[in-house]
């Protein structure tokens, strides 16, 4: 397989270049894939959401998108993805609710390598059980771009849907693969896809997991969910989401003391980290209003409950991680 762009490539950095590249891209697809069917893991990321666009113009109802809900994603991330992809774009789209399943694998188990290894084989199992019960398909869609091949060695286990078993014996469709974030984003917006959706802020694979620091519990899972749609919603409001790169919540597994109607509590603390970077190798922290702040923590405090504190994390990649995991 060539994995080097093509040189008569132009920079796609237009609607008219973008339209010019999904023309393309679609009599490709159909000359390629035929009558047959493909079948593609739609995350609601970015690339997945482009790729599944782009093959959906191509293919129609011979897409057929599966959605896991592993349990750890922001609070109704899966239901925009069905009102998006399933209610406007007509898509055959399947939804796995695979909460429990994540949850009861994940019990117990601190360690952050493991923790992200058993979502990402819990991820791979769910969709390689629901590819079986379909008959037919040839194919598996990817929403695989340049920087995913020019960078696939990491210092922590990115995972996508790369490691099937073998008996899955499907052929890689990855439309998109020779293009840069931007480009991609051009061409989800020429598709007609929400503004919200192509310019979504990235987020891990696995998740809120990453972010319910230590061994995963419902209770701080909740914690995480909650105080991230807070921290959303204020930025958004605040033209803040258009300041920094990436924004979000962590829960470490650790009580502080603390007091509620006069009586002595030991509740969990919230952790905000909002970063500004091009390219995620490096972050810094640009400076979040102090009266943002306070209302978000505010609403954090009365809106959330198992809180008593909020801190903001104000670390700089090197020497912290974007994630604390
Ligand atoms: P770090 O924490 O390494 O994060 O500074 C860099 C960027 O990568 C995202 N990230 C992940 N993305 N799977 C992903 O798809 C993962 O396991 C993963 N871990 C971190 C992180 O959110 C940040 O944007």
């Amino acid at each position: 397989m060539n994995d080097v762009r093509p040189v008569s490539l132009e920079r796609i950095d237009n609607k008219d270049k973008a339209l010019e590249f999904i023309e393309k891209a679609v009599k490709e697809i159909q000359d390629e894939v035929g009558n047959n069917k493909v079948l593609l893991a739609l995350s609601g990321g970015v690339d997945s959401s482009v790729c599944a666009a782009l093959l959906i113009k191509a293919i129609g109802k011979n897409l057929i998108c599966v959605h896991v809900n592993h349990g750890l994603l922001r609070k109704d991330e899966s239901k925009q993805v069905i009102d998006t992809f399933k209610n406007e774009l007509n898509a055959n789209l399947i939804y796995i609710d695979a909460q429990d399943r994540f949850l009861d694998k994940l019990k117990g188990v601190k360690e952050p390598e493991t923790k992200r290894k058993i979502i990402g084989k819990e991820f791979i199992d769910v969709f390689a059980e629901e590819a079986r019960k379909l008959d037919g398909i040839k194919y598996l869609g990817q929403g695989t771009i340049y920087p995913d091949i020019l960078e696939s060695k990491g210092i922590k286990a990115h995972h996508n849907v790369g490691g099937l078993p073998e008996d899955l014996n499907f052929s890689l469709i990855e439309p998109i693969k020779y293009l840069y974030k931007d480009e991609v984003r051009q061409i989800g917006l020429a598709l007609g896809l929400p503004y919200k959706m192509v310019y979504r802020q990235p987020f891990p694979g696995p998740g809120l997991g990453v972010r319910c620091v230590g061994a995963i519990t419902k209770e701080r899972l909740e914690i995480v969910r909650e105080t991230d749609a807070i921290l959303r919603d204020e930025f958004e409001k605040n033209g803040l989401d258009k300041v920094f790169w990436q924004y979000f919540t962590i829960v470490p597994d650790y009580k502080s003391v603390g007091i509620k109607d006069n009586k002595r509590t030991e509740e969990y603390f919230v952790v905000i980290r909002a970063i500004d970077s091009v390219d995620a190798t490096s972050a810094s922290t640009p400076e979040i209003p102090h009266a943002i702040l306070t209302k978000i923590r505010d609403r954090m405090l009365k809106e959330v409950n198992g809180i008593n504190r909020v801190l903001v994390d104000i670390s700089p990649k090197p020497p912290a991680t974007i994630e604390w995991e």
